[in-house]
């Protein structure tokens, strides 16, 4: 990429979906430079959580001056996903007279973003939703796509709809508060996108792991822009996840099953690494993909401050949580694996003795917990 591309400007993408096409603005201060949405309804519902409103909230409502803003926080964590304050964000709209002419904005990581998606799915059958996100996996992932849940008792996002936003406005300066965990796991993810869509892109954040490790505003908007392109093409293609939106889980069959578990140490980009470099050795083993490949792969991932071996379990145990992925067809699962940097497949695989044998060599005793 050119420097002039990492000049700190305002990028924008658009998701291309016919008349539910939307744009995602990303830039460094968006939150105060620029008019934060076009056209947004009288009444607004900010959604947001215990520990992101605090920081940001005041600049949104800045910007919603001359509209009825209500303000609804929920906990912190994965659990404020629930039934329970699905409803009360319902009670909220609902006591305070939100009509359908209405607009929902998230403002927070991934957990806010699922849960406001989902009611402004549901609420008096739809109404508009719009996406601020405040991770960098919510601003490379799960504010792109559409895909909204809340979760149940019996597993995560069990109870969900593909509702897609009118607009997602990312902000890299949010970055600046986030801890250094949650921020690489959010570059897993933006690693993955290079793997399975874009060698150059990968090449590009080989070169520029430094600034990324810094938070640099001009190469976050470079990578944000890119992994949010590629979501999109991806999703675009196939917003239901019928086929290629299933290479978007490279790593996450495993990695699913260390979350499983370790829910308690692993967040899920340290298990998605942990499963990325599985699928890899995998690949390599079998000669379908180079030692090279192989091994720019580990390092990246390692340079990016992410696990690189997954904690030890028996086989059966991995078996056992890997037989849930929703991409299991008639009791196979089915794995995206990578067969060069940025290129990826979709296959079948019941060869347990191989699998066993990438799983075993890329364990470590001491992974029990990702920040060994
Ligand atoms: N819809 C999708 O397509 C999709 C895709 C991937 C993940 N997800 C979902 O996303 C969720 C995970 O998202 P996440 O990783 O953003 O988790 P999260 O929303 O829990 O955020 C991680 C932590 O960072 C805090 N935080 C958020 N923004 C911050 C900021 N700017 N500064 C300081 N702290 C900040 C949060 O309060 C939280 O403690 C999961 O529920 C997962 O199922 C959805
Ligand atoms: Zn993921």
């Amino acid at each position: 990429m050119s420097e002039a591309l990492m000049q700190n400007t305002t990028q924008q993408i658009i998701v291309g979906l016919g008349e539910r096409s939307y744009p995602i603005d990303i830039g460094a201060g968006l939150l105060s430079r620029t008019p934060l949405f076009e056209q947004l309804p009288q009444q607004i519902l900010l959604l947001s959580n215990t520990i992101v409103e605090p920081l940001y909230g005041d600049k949104v409502r800045a910007q919603l001056q001359h509209h009825t803003v209500v303000t609804h926080l929920i906990e912190d964590g994965e659990g404020a996903k629930s039934f329970a304050n699905y409803e009360a964000v319902m009670d909220t709209l609902i006591r305070h007279n939100f009509n359908r002419d209405c607009a929902i904005i998230a403002l927070g990581g991934g957990v806010v973003g699922d849960l406001a998606g989902f009611v402004a799915a549901t609420y008096q059958r739809g109404v508009a939703f719009y996406q601020i996100p405040t991770t960098l996996l919510a601003q490379v992932d799960s504010s792109v796509g559409g895909k909204t849940a809340i979760n149940h008792a019996g597993g995560k996002n069990l109870v969900g709809a593909f509702y897609q936003p009118r607009a997602v406005l990312i902000d890299t300066d949010c970055l600046t508060t986030l801890n250094a965990r949650d921020y690489a796991c959010g570059l897993a993810e933006v690693v993955k996108y290079g793997i399975i869509a874009d060698a150059e892109f990968f090449a590009w954040l080989e070169a520029h792991q430094n600034e990324l490790n810094q938070r640099d505003a001009a190469a976050l908007t470079y990578a944000i822009q890119r992994s949010c392109e590629i979501k999109a093409e991806v999703v675009a293609a196939d917003e239901r996840e019928q086929s290629v939106r299933a290479l978007l889980n490279l790593g996450h069959t495993f990695g699913h099953a260390i979350e499983a578990a370790h829910y308690e140490s692993w967040k899920h980009g340290e298990a998605v690494a942990a499963g990325t470099i599985i699928a890899a050795y995998l690949m390599h083993q079998q000669d379908r993909l180079s030692s090279n490949d192989f091994t720019r792969i580990e390092t990246l991932l390692q340079q990016l401050n992410l696990p690189v071996r997954a904690p030890q379990m028996p086989l059966e145990r991995w078996q056992t949580f890997m037989q849930r992925d929703k991409k299991v067809q008639a009791g196979v699962v089915r794995l995206v694996l990578p067969t060069a940097i940025g290129q990826a497949c979709l296959e079948p695989w019941s060869d347990w003795q191989a699998l066993g044998t990438a799983i075993a060599a890329m364990s470590h005793p001491d992974a029990h917990s990702p920040l060994l």
